[in-house]
């Protein structure tokens, strides 16, 4: 083959690789050894000038100086491409919006307590807590429980030794507070409490209460109705209606349980408040002067009103959860939902 076809062969082939060049570092830089290296092909074809016949160098000089300003520039445009690359490998992107780490969520049960807890705040109670290993005098005794109370059983209380007990309700703190500090006193008090129950859907050994106790001179029965309404209105819904029906505690006398109408059916009755219309949602009463007198409170001069909710239940209606046990599971598919 005469050198000048060479050359034109070589300068096609060289379009060829290109085209089908997969860029990298590596192969643009074999690709430039083999065209534009010392021992390449441009150079190969430079120092074959001097055998051409005389007619020929000119046509020949006309296509291997084009080659060559080919080479250069394409080379030149493949470096190009190669940083590019490089720039698009390092690129970050600051304006972008950060990764969020995933965070808690408050129990639904805290989220109720904390909503109940805002509304008596702003009531003007204080929040008390208390331990939830009690001692027998501040669970059962200083609140009157006569000592063949059937709470005291062993079926109901966990109890550590003859004096030791884990709370069975929150009402212990009514007698702490009123140890610690002089009338008037108003205080809500949520907690952790434990009774020694089977678990079931409907009832588990471990619940919560929250207690409330307002002690002064001349506390009457209307404050505590007007204070439950004002509520249970402010939590429930303004349509909510309040009844207080006549119950039992050793602790509190007169002593009432309330209900307030279904706010799921609007007290027209449905399954979940067994088609009564009425959904019971707290214990209530009087402070007994007995109680008062426990705790060093002259009964004569001072009264006092104390109720007593559980979170869970009212969190389970509000939610519309039918299984108490999904509370204590820490099941993160159940609690996302409470976001
Ligand atoms: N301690 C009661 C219970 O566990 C609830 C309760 C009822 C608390 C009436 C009170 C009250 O303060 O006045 O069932």
């Amino acid at each position: 083959m005469s050198l000048l076809l060479e050359a034109k062969n070589y300068r096609d082939n060289f379009r060829k690789e290109l085209a089908n060049l997969n860029i990298t570092k590596n192969s643009v830089e074999e690709l430039r050894i083999k065209y534009l290296g010392k021992k390449g092909i441009l150079n190969r074809l430079f120092q074959g000038f001097g055998s051409l016949q005389p007619e020929e160098r000119k046509e020949f000089g006309q296509i291997v100086n084009s080659f060559k300003n080919d080479l250069n520039v394409q080379f030149e445009v493949l470096q190009n491409k190669l940083s590019e690359q490089e720039v698009s490998k390092d690129f970050f992107d600051y304006s972008l919006p950060g990764k969020k780490p995933e965070t808690g969520y408050m129990h639904p049960i805290s989220q109720t307590m904390r909503e109940i807890s805002k509304i008596f705040r702003e009531m003007g109670f204080d929040i008390e807590y208390g331990p939830e290993v009690e001692t027998d005098y501040y669970n059962f005794q200083a609140l009157n429980f006569p000592d063949n109370h059937p709470a005291r059983d062993m079926q109901d209380t966990f109890f550590i030794n003859n004096d030791i007990l884990l709370r069975t309700h929150t009402s212990p703190i009514q007698v702490r507070t009123m140890q610690s500090q002089k009338p008037p006193i108003r205080i809500l008090a949520p907690g952790r409490v434990f009774r020694n129950e089977a678990i079931s859907a409907r009832s588990h050994c471990i619940f919560h209460q929250i207690e409330g106790l307002y002690i002064d001179e001349n506390v009457t029965f209307s404050e505590l109705k007007t204070t439950l309404d004002i509520f249970a209105k402010r939590y429930f819904g303004s349509k909510v209606k309040l009844r207080f029906r006549p119950s039992y505690f050793p602790f509190t006398e007169p002593s009432a349980e309330v209900d307030i109408t279904c706010f799921i059916c609007n007290g027209k009755g449905c399954n979940v408040c067994k088609k009564t219309g009425w959904l019971e949602i707290l214990g209530c009463g009087m402070v007994d002067p007995n109680v008062l007198e426990a705790s060093g409170i002259d009964s004569e001069k001072y009264s006092g009103y104390a109720f007593g909710m559980g979170p869970d239940r009212i969190t389970m209606l509000k939610y519309g959860i039918t299984d108490i046990r999904m509370f204590f599971e820490g099941d993160i598919r159940f609690l996302q939902q409470f976001k």
